[in-house]
């Protein structure tokens, strides 16, 4: 059989008034309404309720919640481990159309029946506004599954490309002897569907700990998976303290590989925890992470100053900077700063709205707690103190919800503590180069962060263009010419940074898939 033809989720345009606003809108309200939910653990399909509760706040207001959950103690935790397992032989023995099947329709009940749904949940739980919350929840996930299948038949088809007289050679792509452990982050709503959806396409069993800021979206997702047909068992929904869960996951016999997106010191020290405990493993766990970044926009004298601008805003501010792949350090030619850039973008960042997130004027909505709250505006003092002078935004206020303004930090020192350091936050710093000194920038780029995400250049001048690729060639495991280095698309740009960004293994492309398979060649004598 062949997978269908497949193609992006169109983006919906949400504009007030249209239908899917409204459409939005009464899903906004019924959720309001209805809130908070009651999120079990779900452990072969069927819920569990631990009664070690915990709640998922509403970082817009933070007085109300939008769920509570219960956290996975123990016991639950080997449940999950010993369901995952016993649910194994049937899954990967599964004829691989039926797989395919599953997912293709989670991709359709995302896109169509849950839409919305999904949406309401990753706008008041993660606060994200309607349009990044449709780019996330609504295109990513629906592209992750979809695409995903299409992946899959690509690998699958991947065969030795020589047969001798007499013999056939072929392989096997098989799953991994074992359970996957998926660690997914708050900020995409998307990944908490990837995580463990790209190991179980490939016929893996997967114990799934979500973020505690995403634990509705994540358990929406968990519930479409099941009603699409992933059987209970294959992907064991464990929401609860991460230290606790994840040494359990980790500590098991049976743990074949880790999947996870979240902050490089976690990833770290899980990888640390993970040799460990070696000599207790069947293999060697596959180790799979997208951490964090220090993303860069570089600004040559020939750029054009006014899509630069536009471009380096919706960078740095969509979603609040709450991006992996999020601008934060910005470089910029002196004759172009001077000649426009600065006064533009000041102005641009000064009409961005910043407020509860069902309003459709609001831009910005807020960060995504008080430790988030605390961070941010914590390295703007810093950056003060440091000479920063803060030449727009700098404020915040959590007495409602966790709001930070959009802050633009000039500095004179390129190495200064907000050019090196991740805040996840809307603040973007400044540094302001000679243009003579263009090349030499280049190499401030490269060396002032540990991070190797994303970044941007923006020139007209295509050998510029060449020498900031060539140079920077470890910089970014994504780089965007004349466009923001944020919001790569599942099948267009291939997702993912090296350095202390991640093991680079490409979320939205072929590449990840291969992690999560453990080949088998067969040669046949005839
Ligand atoms: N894939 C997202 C982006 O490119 C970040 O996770 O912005």
């Amino acid at each position: 059989f062949k997978v269908p033809a497949i193609d992006n989720e169109p983006m919906k345009s949400y504009a007030p008034g249209s239908p899917e606003r409204l459409a939005l809108e009464a899903a906004l309200t019924q959720m309001e309404q209805e809130l908070p939910f009651e999120v079990p653990c779900v452990i072969n399909g069927k819920p569990v309720k631990t009664g070690k509760l915990a709640k998922q706040l509403i970082p817009s207001d933070h007085a109300r919640h939008l769920c509570t959950y219960h956290d996975a103690d123990e016991a639950t935790v080997a449940s999950a481990i010993d369901g995952a397992l016993a649910a194994k032989a049937e899954w990967e023995s599964m004829p691989w159309s039926d797989r395919a099947a599953i997912f293709l329709k989670a991709a359709d009940l995302v896109s169509k029946k849950y839409r919305y749904k999904l949406l309401a949940a990753t706008i008041l739980g993660q606060g994200k506004n309607a349009w990044q919350a449709e780019i996330d929840a609504a295109a990513e996930l629906s592209d992750f599954f979809r695409f995903g299948v299409k992946f899959v038949e690509e690998l699958y088809a991947q065969q030795p490309s020589k047969n001798s007289s007499g013999c056939w050679n072929r392989v096997e792509y098989r799953a991994l002897e074992g359970f996957v452990l998926a660690v997914s982050p708050f900020n995409f709503t998307a990944i908490g569907g990837n995580l463990p959806g790209t190991p179980a396409l490939v016929g893996n069993v997967v114990v799934w700990k979500p973020a505690p800021a995403a634990t509705y979206s994540s358990y929406i997702i968990h519930q479409i998976l099941l009603e699409a047909g992933v059987p209970g068992g294959v992907i064991q929904f464990v929401p609860g303290p991460p230290p606790e869960v994840v040494s359990q996951a980790i500590s098991h016999p049976d743990f074949a590989a880790l999947h996870f997106t979240g902050s490089t010191v976690v990833f770290k020290k899980l990888w640390k925890d993970i040799a460990a405990n070696i000599d207790k493993y069947k293999g060697y766990p596959r180790i799979v992470g997208e951490t964090g970044g220090k993303n860069f926009h570089i600004v040559h004298p020939s750029a054009e100053i006014q899509n630069a601008v536009l471009q380096t805003v919706r960078g740095g501010f969509e979603y609040q900077g709450q991006k992996c792949s999020a601008l934060s350090r910005l470089y910029v030619a002196s004759s172009v700063w001077n000649g426009g850039f600065k006064d533009l973008l000041l102005a641009e960042t000064a009409k961005i709205k910043v407020g509860g997130p069902r309003d459709p004027t609001n831009f910005m909505g807020p960060v995504i707690g008080k430790p988030a709250f605390e961070k941010i505006t914590g390295y703007i003092a810093k950056a003060k103190e440091a000479g920063g002078e803060v030449l727009i935004g700098g404020t915040g206020d959590d007495s409602k919800g966790y709001f930070v303004q959009p802050t633009v930090i000039l500095t004179k020192d390129p190495k200064s503590i907000t050019m090196r350091e991740e805040i996840f936050g809307p603040v973007i710093t400044v540094y302001v180069y000679e243009d003579a000194d263009f090349e030499k920038t280049l190499d401030l780029v490269n060396t002032t962060s540990e991070y190797a995400l994303t970044g941007a250049i923006f020139a007209s001048d295509r050998k510029a263009l060449l020498l900031a690729t060539d140079k920077l060639r470890n910089a970014a495991g994504n780089v965007y010419y004349n466009e923001k280095c944020t919001g790569a698309v599942v099948g267009q740009q291939p997702f993912g940074g090296a350095r202390a960004s991640g093991t680079n293994d490409k979320a939205g492309s072929i590449s990840i898939f291969y992690r999560f398979v453990s080949a088998r060649s067969i040669k046949e004598n005839f």
